[in-house]
Formats: structure tokens, sequence, C-alpha cells
């Protein structure tokens, strides 16, 4: 077995789903218990767990737990469906969910239809889909890794963890995969406002793995680039649409011109289930002014300013050198390439 980042936040046994509260992290080490999909959504929204393909997890396991209840109510599968839009209301930009809560309802409905258990089926596809994503992270993490050189300095943003996968990470896989192949790197991290992903979870992750880091604020990542010789950029992403266009982390955008303007690689790096082919749109997730005026309860603004709290920007793929997948790396043109290896 390969070696896997030993921050496991996702864990499935016996019906009951625990999550490790990312809110916390890294003061705290605690765990917030999942019974059904309200439950699930409930912590999805709030926080607790986060990241497009923890997310999709999650929401896996959420409908699955909702799907056995209702099944055991002598209500079948559609008797989940109630609480399956709440889930599939939680987060409306990470793409990951809806891709797994479709995949856990079309196994449960078919295995109804075939005359088999539908919480058995449903409870299997989470688990598969669970898998996959496993699996992903590894591949994605050893193709990624051959964009790093020995004593690269590279940069990201937010947490594109094992936090925010369930295993290893995207972007921060790909670095930390560089780093098991014995290279020597340096990883500039964001903070990442307003939640902190950057400064709590990116350096918790860093720190367990040993990899040297320098912290910056979101502002300085132009200067950073510009003196700490950084060389590339690898972030994550929430969900990627037909022509490469990237929802990720709000300051991704920026990060992409500002490396467009130095002339350094600027990459994505995302499991297949991320990418919606067919689709041009991408809904941003707009979160509470309080995330903005706040932090942890200690108010930083005067009351009543008027906020815009987007989570999310959309990067337009003439900015992104190339998309890292489990299935290889998409170069531009991205309808082409993006097509080819999810077809792969
Ligand atoms: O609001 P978050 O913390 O869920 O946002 C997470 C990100 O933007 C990540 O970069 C993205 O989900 C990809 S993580 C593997």
């Amino acid at each position: 077995m390969e070696k896997l980042s030993e921050v496991i936040p996702i864990v499935y046994e016996g019906g009951e789903l625990s999550l490790l509260d990312q809110r916390v992290l890294p003061f705290q080490e605690t765990w917030i218990k999942c019974h059904d999909a309200r439950e699930t959504a409930q912590a999805i929204k709030d926080m607790v767990v986060r990241g497009a393909p923890a997310i999709g997890v999650t929401a896996a396991y959420g409908a699955c737990m909702e799907i056995a209840k209702s099944v055991g109510r002598g209500q079948g599968v559609e008797g989940a469906k109630a609480g399956i839009e709440v889930l599939l209301s939680s987060r409306p930009t990470a793409y990951n969910l809806f891709y797994a809560v479709n995949r856990v309802l079309s196994a449960s409905r078919a295995a109804a239809e075939a005359g088999r258990d539908p919480a058995l089926a449903a409870e299997l596809e989470a688990k598969r889909i669970d898998e996959e994503n496993k699996q992903a992270a590894i591949d994605m993490g050893k193709v990624g890794a051959s964009l790093i050189n020995d004593g690269d300095v590279v940069m990201t943003i937010c947490n594109t963890g094992a936090l925010a996968v369930g295993y290893l990470g995207t972007a921060l896989g790909v670095i930390k995969t560089a780093w098991r192949e014995g290279k020597k790197i340096h990883v500039v991290a964001l903070e990442t406002r307003p939640w902190l992903q950057g400064s709590r979870l990116t350096v918790y992750e860093l720190q367990k793995e040993g990899i040297p880091f320098t912290l910056i604020v979101d502002g300085a990542s132009a200067i950073a680039i510009q003196r700490k010789g950084v060389r590339s950029v690898f972030v994550g992403a929430d969900r990627i649409v037909e022509d490469g266009s990237t929802a990720n982390k709000i300051g991704t955008f920026s990060l992409s011109v500002i490396s467009k303007y130095f002339g350094i690689p600027f990459y994505v790096v995302a499991p297949l289930s991320t990418v919606q082919l067919g689709a041009k749109e991408i809904k941003v997730e707009e979160r509470s002014p309080d995330e903005v005026t706040y932090i942890r309860g200690v108010p930083i603004s005067t009351a009543g300013s008027n906020v815009y709290n987007p989570v999310f920007d959309v990067t337009p793929p003439e900015n992104i050198t190339a998309i890292i997948t489990e299935k290889g790396i998409a170069w531009p043109p991205y309808e082409k390439s993006l097509k080819s290896l999810k077809s792969a």
C-alpha cells in the first residue's frame, strides 16, 4: 500500500458518518457524527467538512444513510428524496456533491428495479466513490509531481489536501507526492480569507508532512512570486466546465492573473469527478457577511458594513497552463482534452 496522508477526515462505519471538524482545526481535533441526509447537509453547509471531493464523498454517505432509513420505514428509495434535496442544496458550486449523490441515487434505483436491496446498493456505491476518490488522489499526485522539479518553490491557495479530498489531496496532493519522491521543495501558502483554510489547514498538513513552507496573506502573492522565487502555482477546483473555466476558492482568479503577468505556470489539479462536461455556467456560492466582518465572534469591521462575500471565483481557460487529472494532463484547448480524458 502506498503511503497515504495521515489525516483521515471522513470515516463511515456501521451506518454512522464521523467527520473531523475542520472549523476548529488546527487547535482542536474533534469529530461530528451524522446519521442522515439532513445532519450531513448541515455539516457540509457549516464547513465541518469542505473541499469539493470531500464534500462529494460525505454527501454520498449522507444519501446512503437517508436511503437506508427510508427503506427501513418501508418508503423505498423515493422516500429519501426530500432529505436528499436538502443535501443537494448544501453547497451549490462543488460539482462533486451532485456527481456523487446522483450516482448513489441511480445505483439504489437500479437495484430496486432489479429486485435487489436498494439500501445495500447505495452503501456499496458510496464506498466505491470513496475508493475511486482515494485512487484518483494517488494518481493525480503522480501525474502532477512530474511538473515539479527538485528545488522548486511552489505556491498554493486554500486547502487542497487530505482534509479537502479524504486522502492525500489535489494540488496539495501533487506537492506532497513530489516531496515524497525526494524533491526538496518549498511551499508558499496563501492564508485564504475569510475561512483561513490556508493558515489553519494547509499549514497543519504541511507540518504533519514535514514540508517547509512560508505563510503569506492573500495580498502578498504578487510580491512573493516576484521576490521568493516561486516557479509555479498549483490550485484545486470546485467545478470545471466544458471549456476549462474553473471555479475555485476566492482569490484563485487573481492568482492566475498575477501568474500570467510573471510568466509562471498556473496548474489546476482536480479529479474528473469535478469536471462537468456540457456545462458553461457556474453558480458561485455567496456566504454570510458575518464571515467577513467577524473572526471567531470578534468584530473586525463597523456594524452594518455592506459586504460582498463570494467564496469562489471562476478562472478563465486562457489563464490556465494545464489541468492535472488522475488520467493524465489536459492541455488547451480544454474542450477537446477534457472530453478525451473523461472518456478514456
Ligand atoms: O470553501 P471550501 O473550503 O470548500 O473551498 C475549497 C476549495 O476551494 C478547494 O480548492 C477545492 O474544493 C478543491 S480541493 C481539493
